[in-house]
């Protein structure tokens, strides 16, 4: 949930570990802070507020160092303040960063506080620095004691440290939290994520869980859990530099809907050939596990979690095996059947949700195989997975998930169509839905041009406090992601039901305050969902209707947006389009933080 970004180098590191936050800043943004090394001390400035307060008083007071660490703090134990932000020092000796949480740290300060250590915040984190600097008294190597410390640290953590008596070394550990090494040349650096080192490297290495590593200006020593020295494969950034700038875009949540052609094409790209899925693309192993499928559960939280909805809709329309999906907070709490032949498949963007994490860890020796939907290489669920299907969206900074979430359906349909060619998907069938998977990219970009008109429809919505969002079949998921955007980006309260629930109690919610939007289907859905729309229309409600070219008729208090037209199969991908749209031009006419929406972070690596 926080951002850290640390290095080490022979020129000043500050700038490099601002810039460095600034592109982390989706991951927290309470608090900031950074610690250096400098002239044989160790120090410090930290802010309450977003990286830009922190960026202003070094402005005024720079902090000279080509050895540092840096941090953006989304809190967990303790308000947001400036005591409370990263780095935590112990002595003035020793400086630490933080991703993660701490369960035992209650037991750990307790110990420490008897041997007389004084606590300055309230965190979890300020238990790593007093464990060290105690270790330190009579372990002289940074490293061993770092590797010494973490066995008596219970739960996840990304850690960078540097120490007064160690100016050219940066030392760091990472166990169920995400943190890459940047390789440069004559410097290294650490990061929660690759995007924050771009600037300086495009090389990189991820450790495996456990794993602590020294790196100096001209060297990266990796240490597994054992202790051993191990190399860790050096890899290239795969996407463009410019993946991670907003450009021309006034908001990288406009520029990532805007992106969804050309990414909805890059996870089909190598996939498909002539009008058949090459199931390879799930791994050598995969045939064989494909085969032996019986049923599929799916776990995911989120908008990920919606995706997972319509997935189990196809799953059990084109495959014709059980299907079931459930919120990863509660799967992983709660006595579960798994039986025997189930696929276990995971979605997330991030890879690194601590709840669908935990969720595979439960079960991951109990079921057939495990299969993970995700945006981000090398994350934990990717390495812990049997099996992954990268969506290849490339890097999405806006807190609130879109270009992920269609890609996701995009690889959820991939995955569809290799479980139902084993069981009830015809050639004919496989060969239909390529043909409309091939034809979205296109069809999401006629969506698109119906921004202007989406954009006015905003006015609707702007000054409203209630929201409902209706839809059946594939487009029920497809209403409850529209009305999660809204409140995500716009803070209007939104609920989403399936239409045909109307009447069981949402309708006595329906007045002219009440803008309604349906996502109509194009298929024998459609007169049903209609009827439901007469029962608003006779409560005054104001309507809101994405439907299919003239299905749908505008009339008073009925306003109609025609949709491209669209193969029925992919209409959920192409339906989302608007209702990000609409979402993104509320929360601008609201003047709210489109990308960094308060309360919310974009990967959710505490419970
Ligand atoms: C956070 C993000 C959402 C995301 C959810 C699940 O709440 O803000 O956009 O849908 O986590 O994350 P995941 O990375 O597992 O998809």
């Amino acid at each position: 949930m926080c951002g850290i970004v640390g290095a080490v180098a022979a020129r000043p590191v500050q700038n490099i570990l601002i810039e460095g936050l600034r592109r982390l800043e989706y991951r927290g943004y309470d608090s900031a802070g950074i610690a250096l090394y400098s002239d044989g001390q160790i120090k410090r400035c930290r802010r309450n507020g977003k990286v830009q307060s922190l960026a202003d008083a070094l402005a005024e007071n720079p902090l000279v160092g080509t050895t540092g660490i840096a941090h953006t703090r989304w809190a967990t134990h303790g308000v947001p303040h400036e005591r409370n932000a990263h780095p935590h020092m112990s002595a003035d000796i020793l400086a630490v960063v933080h991703n993660g949480i701490i369960e035992n740290f209650e037991v750990l300060k307790e110990g420490l506080q008897e041997k007389g250590y004084t606590f300055t915040s309230d965190t979890d984190t300020e238990v790593i620095a007093h464990l060290l600097a105690e270790h330190l008294k009579t372990e002289p190597c940074l490293q061993r004691a770092v590797a010494h410390i973490i066995t008596q640290l219970e739960g996840a953590y990304a850690l960078g440290v540097i120490h007064k008596d160690a100016p050219d070394q940066l030392v760091t550990a990472r166990k169920g939290s995400p943190l890459v090494i940047g390789v440069g040349i004559g410097e290294n650096f650490i990061a929660s994520d690759q995007l924050a080192l771009l600037p300086v490297t495009d090389r990189f290495m991820f450790l495996e869980e456990g794993d602590v590593a020294v790196l100096t200006p001209s060297d990266i020593q990796v240490y597994d859990a054992n202790n051993n020295r191990v190399t860790r494969k050096v890899s290239q950034f795969a996407h463009g530099v410019s993946a991670a700038e907003k450009g021309e875009f006034k908001h990288y949540m406009l520029k990532e809907i805007y992106e969804q052609p050309a990414m909805i094409k890059a996870c089909m790209e190598g996939r498909i050939s002539g009008d058949r899925l090459l199931e390879q693309c799930f791994g050598a192993n995969a045939a064989d596990i494909f085969d032996q499928v019986k049923q599929v559960q799916i776990i995911a939280c989120g908008t990920s979690f919606h995706a997972g909805i319509i997935a189990k809709y196809w799953i059990e329309a084109f495959v014709g095996i059980p299907c079931m999906i459930e919120v990863a907070s509660e799967y992983r709490y709660r006595p579960v059947v798994i039986p025997p032949g189930t696929l276990f498949l995971t979605i997330s963007q991030s890879g690194e949700t601590a709840d669908t994490l935990a969720a595979l860890r439960e079960v991951q020796s109990r079921v057939l195989a495990s299969l993970v939907i995700c945006n981000v290489p090398g994350s934990s669920l990717v390495r812990e997975s049997d099996l992954c299907l990268m969506t290849n969206a490339g890097p999405e900074i806006g807190v609130a998930s879109t270009k992920a979430f269609t890609t996701q359906l995009v690889a959820l349909m991939l995955t569809t169509i290799a479980l139902g060619r084993r069981n009830d998907l015809t050639a004919e069938v496989e060969a239909k839905i390529i043909r409309a998977l091939k034809a979205l990219p296109e069809q999401v970009e006629q969506a698109l041009a119906m921004d202007k008109d989406i954009e006015e429809m905003a006015q609707s919505f702007a000054e409203k406090h209630h929201a409902l969002f209706l839809g059946r079949g594939t487009l029920y998921p497809i209403a409850k992601e529209g009305a999660l955007k809204l409140k995500e980006i716009s803070y209007i309260h939104a609920e989403s039901y399936p239409a045909g629930e109307l009447k069981h109690g949402p309708l006595a919610l329906v007045d002219k305050d009440m803008p309604v939007v349906a996502v109509a289907p194009q298929n024998d859905m459609l007169d049903k969902l209609k009827a439901n729309l007469q029962e608003v229309k006779a409560r005054g409600g104001q309507l809101f209707v994405f439907a299919g070219s003239d299905r749908v008729q505008s009339e008073d208090a009925t306003h109609v947006l025609t949709m491209p037209d669209c193969d029925e199969i992919m209409q959920p991908v192409l339906y989302t389009i608007p209702l990000q749209l609409l979402s993104y031009h509320v929360a601008v006419l609201k003047g709210t933080d489109v990308d960094q929406p308060r309360n919310l972070a974009k990967s959710v690596t505490v419970e």
